[in-house]
């Protein structure tokens, strides 16, 4: 080799080895961890425990859950500056109402405030299930469609600044990076101590009205849980109820506004009946202003000759109806409210600070 050559392919060498040091990631550079790196500081961990009877949840790498994180999705939770309309999220989601609110939303063509609580468990959201994956993803969704929160607004506030930079490491607030830090709240958010579960434990005895409405939600003859069901309250897919047989608004379409499959008209995602009773419209649309009314709906009035009815509505001879007696309608009703969790409805942790 001549010397010039052997000089060429030791330059070669080390400009290799100096770019493959300079690529070297440092040992933080995401946002999972907390070793105080690009300028984080220490945070306490937030030690999550699924409650009893409800399966582990996947937490993103990126996105640990940390004490000082969930009390900065809080803050922005509560902060009518991530809109350009003076909206915060808690405009339509009301904790003492199992973060649900009266009334339809215009915004929303007309669909009811949804209840936020166990989403940590879901990966279908929205009534129709028009987004799935991670909360992260729904809260960007929520940002940028809904709110179109203004980056440069946010980035002007030297409290966010600074807290992003130590619970983040980022100097440069992205909508991301405002998704990440509401999810965390939004994860956090379980309801685990309705009288439903606590009867279950021995902590809490149902009347009984309560215990016969509570066979009917879990026999063939109410036959609810195929889709409501326990612990959860809901399957997190998809299904018709039968609610509509001519769908006359676009929103009554449900997944088929996604999909544009025929077979997806009228599915909506079951929705979850924790708080059920604290709220004062019912579906979708909130077609329902009483849990009796929702009762007498799935008695005799859903439609379920329709062609899109899901099996779970006419199994066991349920074409024609439940055919459920007075008294049983009202057993439902009674058990429906067992749902309700008034430790959720009242911790201190949800609520503005
Ligand atoms: C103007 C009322 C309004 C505001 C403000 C609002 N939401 Fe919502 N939110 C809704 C409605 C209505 C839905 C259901 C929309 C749909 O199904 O298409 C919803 C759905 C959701 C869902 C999905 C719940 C589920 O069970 O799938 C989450 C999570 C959520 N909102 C969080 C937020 C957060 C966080 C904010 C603030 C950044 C916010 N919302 C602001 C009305 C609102
Ligand atoms: C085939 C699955 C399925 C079965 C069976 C079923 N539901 Fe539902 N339920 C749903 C779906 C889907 C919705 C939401 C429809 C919509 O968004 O318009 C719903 C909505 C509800 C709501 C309104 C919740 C809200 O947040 O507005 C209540 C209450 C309810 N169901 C109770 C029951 C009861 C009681 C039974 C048994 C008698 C039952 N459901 C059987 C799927 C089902």
């Amino acid at each position: 080799m001549k010397p010039s050559v052997k000089i060429y392919v030791l330059a070669t060498i080390i400009a290799i080895i100096a770019f493959a040091v300079s690529c070297k990631k440092s040992p933080d550079d995401g946002n999972g961890s907390n070793n105080g790196g690009n300028g984080m500081v220490e945070m306490t961990p937030y030690e999550w425990i699924s409650p009893y009877g409800f399966d582990d949840i996947v937490i993103p790498e990126d996105n640990k859950l940390y004490v000082e994180r969930i009390a900065l999705g809080k803050q922005l939770f509560y902060d009518n500056r991530l809109s350009n309309n003076g909206e915060s999220c808690n405009t339509c989601h009301v904790q003492s109402m199992g973060f649900a609110a009266e009334g339809l939303s215009d915004f929303d063509n007309g669909q009811a405030k949804m209840p936020l609580m166990n989403l940590a468990w879901h990966k279908n959201f929205m009534w129709s299930g028009r987004v799935s994956g991670t909360l992260e993803h729904v809260m960007e969704v929520e940002l940028t469609k809904r709110f179109s929160t203004d980056i440069n607004k946010i980035n002007a506030i030297a409290d966010y600044r600074d807290k992003f930079r130590k619970y983040y490491g980022v100097n440069e607030i992205g909508v991301q990076d405002l998704s990440k830090a509401l999810a965390q709240f939004m994860r956090i958010l379980v309801s685990k101590n309705t009288k439903y579960e606590k009867a279950l434990i021995g902590q809490a005895q149902f009347t009984f009205e309560e215990m016969k409405g509570r066979e009917l939600f879990f026999n063939e003859k109410g036959d609810c849980f195929h889709c409501h069901v326990h612990f959860l309250t809901t399957d997190d897919m998809l299904h018709n109820n039968g609610l509509d047989s001519i769908y006359t608004k676009q929103i009554d379409k449900g997944y088929f506004n996604v999909s544009g499959n025929p077979a997806d008209l009228g599915k909506f995602r079951t929705p979850n009946l924790r708080n059920v009773a604290l709220r004062s419209n019912y579906m979708h649309d909130g077609r329902f202003k009483t849990l009796e009314e929702v009762v007498e709906f799935y008695d005799h009035q859903a439609h379920r000759g329709i062609p899109n009815i899901d099996p779970n509505m006419v199994k066991s001879n349920h074409e024609y109806g439940l055919g459920l007696t007075e008294e049983e309608k009202m057993y439902l009703v009674a058990f429906l409210k067992t749902f309700t969790d008034t430790v959720m409805v009242n911790e201190p942790m949800f609520r503005q600070d």
